[in-house]
């Protein structure tokens, strides 16, 4: 499959429709992702209306407009194309773009799945990026908004930065000049907003001894070093705000005391990327914290708001947003703290706790990825919760990491699997994935899915956990 075509062939039917309805997920990767082509769009005069929907589901189904608009299913779509065609949906009147792995179904809808071109390390802000920049060369103002989309989806997390075709969309923003690389930069979450030793007390990956989850202990090893942490009117700097001289420091001593407690150094250290037309000291400010920004809208149900955002307003939007993310903040907290002290349940080859009501199903899923590497990281990890506004149904969510990939676990197959034989429904990737199932069929769903695992595992021969 050659892509330029393809992304050729989409940028046309774009242009050929009359009006476009944009269906995209309420995550950092969707909102990203419709601001990208809502603004391609409006750019080419082409009227558009956008729908977000928390997972393309039957029951949200009912948002999409029953109109002859072009249906423009983006960061979604790939893995229910079945869902499409049972709502009467025709080739004609869809465009799929999508990093999801693919349902098989009999009409053939025009698609882009990075999937199919081999590409795993980006997502569909990134294909909308380029299908933006396909329509009309200008559109490289985009590329920030790609590489927000890219980052919030993980997709720089392997190797410590975005690589391939998201790589390249970083060099279009570094073009423009809406975006700055920082290579070899510390690899924490809240490099703008976070005094420094807070951002180092919260970084557990990789575990540093005496500093991670010890803000305290973070304080004194760096006001060992000697580098000035507080402004002249004594408030605490950022990272950020750092001279450059001070975080060499400050790096080269975290790696000698990693050294020295015999741990890996490797992941230390990745590539940042800095917005500098955003204001200092803002969320706004780094890719991993503005698509944190934009999953709070989307989790706590604006993500209209997070769209307006990536469209330049500011104001009410923006501090909207910015007391989502402090409470967005606060529960993941919470939610992170009740999965270890509750403590989960292990099967033979998975674990997993149920929260009950106690937290909205849109954000169980970044619980259990925060919790997996506190746990017993060799086996995945489920979440299961009740959704609030259908009793019967029940939500699941797993996270695993790359160490079990590569010894054959494949969540999206796991889930889709065990949740069909149950008349549910699931998706995602390999790596993270979710379903909804009947409520009352949870405990043999459970049974299910450690006995998919059992089966992957052993199917690559490499059960050595
Ligand atoms: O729709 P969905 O793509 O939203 O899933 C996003 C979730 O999947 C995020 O929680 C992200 O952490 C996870 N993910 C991941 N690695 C990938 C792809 C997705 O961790 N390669
Ligand atoms: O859904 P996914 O697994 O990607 O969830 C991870 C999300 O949690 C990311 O958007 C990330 O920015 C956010 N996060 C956070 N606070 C942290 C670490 C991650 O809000 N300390
Ligand atoms: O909700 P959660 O963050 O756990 O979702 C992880 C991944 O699984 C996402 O990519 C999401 O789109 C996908 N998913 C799905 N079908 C569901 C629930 C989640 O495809 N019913």
């Amino acid at each position: 499959m050659n892509l330029e075509r393809d992304l050729r062939r989409a940028a046309d039917i774009i242009s050929d429709a009359d009006s476009v309805t944009i269906v995209s997920h309420i995550d950092a990767d969707g909102i990203s992702t419709e601001a990208i082509l809502a603004q391609a769009l409006s750019r080419e005069g082409i009227p558009l209306e956008s729908v977000f929907v928390r997972q393309l589901e039957p029951m949200a189904m009912r948002h999409i407009p029953d109109d002859d608009s072009l249906k423009l299913f983006a960061d979604l779509g790939a893995g229910q194309q079945a869902l499409l065609e049972s709502r009467g949906l025709s080739a004609e009147d869809v465009l799929i773009l999508d990093h999801h792995v693919s349902q098989p179904c009999t009409t053939a809808y025009p698609m882009i799945n990075c999937l199919d071109h081999g590409i795993t390390r980006m997502s569909a802000a990134g294909l909308a990026y380029l299908v933006a920049k396909t329509l009309d060369p200008t559109n490289i103002d985009l590329a920030k908004l790609a590489v927000i989309g890219n980052v919030g989806d993980m997709m720089a997390r392997e190797n410590c930065g975005l690589v391939g075709p998201a790589r390249e969309i970083v060099q279009d923003g570094v073009e423009y000049g809406n975006i700055i690389v920082q290579s070899r930069d510390l690899n924490c979450y809240g490099l703008s907003t976070r005094p420094v030793h807070i951002c180092l007390g919260y970084c557990d990956e990789p575990y540093i001894d005496g500093i991670s989850n010890n803000t305290n202990g973070a304080l004194r090893f760096l006001e060992r070093l000697g580098v000035e942490l507080k402004n002249p009117r004594g408030g605490w700097l950022v990272w950020e705000e750092l001279p450059f001289g001070d975080r060499r420091r400050i790096v080269s001593a975290l790696t000698q005391h990693l050294i020295a407690h015999g741990q890996d150094t490797g992941r230390l250290l990745a590539e940042t990327y800095i917005f500098p037309d955003e204001p200092e000291r803002t969320p706004l400010r780094n890719a991993s914290e503005y698509a944190t920004l934009l999953n709070a809208c989307g989790r706590w149900a604006k993500p209209g708001v997070g769209s307006s955002i990536c469209r330049g307003m500011r104001g009410e939007a923006y501090r909207e947003a910015e007391y989502m993310l402090g409470h967005h903040r606060s529960v993941i907290r919470d939610l992170l703290h009740y999965i270890l002290d509750t403590g989960v349940t292990e099967l033979s080859h998975l674990q997993y706790i149920h929260t009950g009501d106690r937290f909205p199903d849109t954000i169980v899923g970044i619980g259990a990825g925060m919790a997996l590497s506190k746990l017993n990281w060799r086996k995945p990890i489920m979440v299961l919760s009740a959704m609030v506004d259908d009793p019967d149904l029940t939500k699941v969510s797993m996270r695993t990491n790359e160490w079990a990939l590569s010894r054959g676990i494949d969540l999206q197959q796991a889930l889709v699997e065990a949740s069909a034989s149950v008349g549910g429904a699931g998706g995602g990737h390999r790596i993270a994935a979710g379903a909804f199932i009947p409520r009352e069929t949870e405990e043999e769903f459970v049974d299910d899915v450690n006995r998919v695992l059992k089966r992957q595992f052993a199917a690559a021969g490499q059960d050595d956990r």
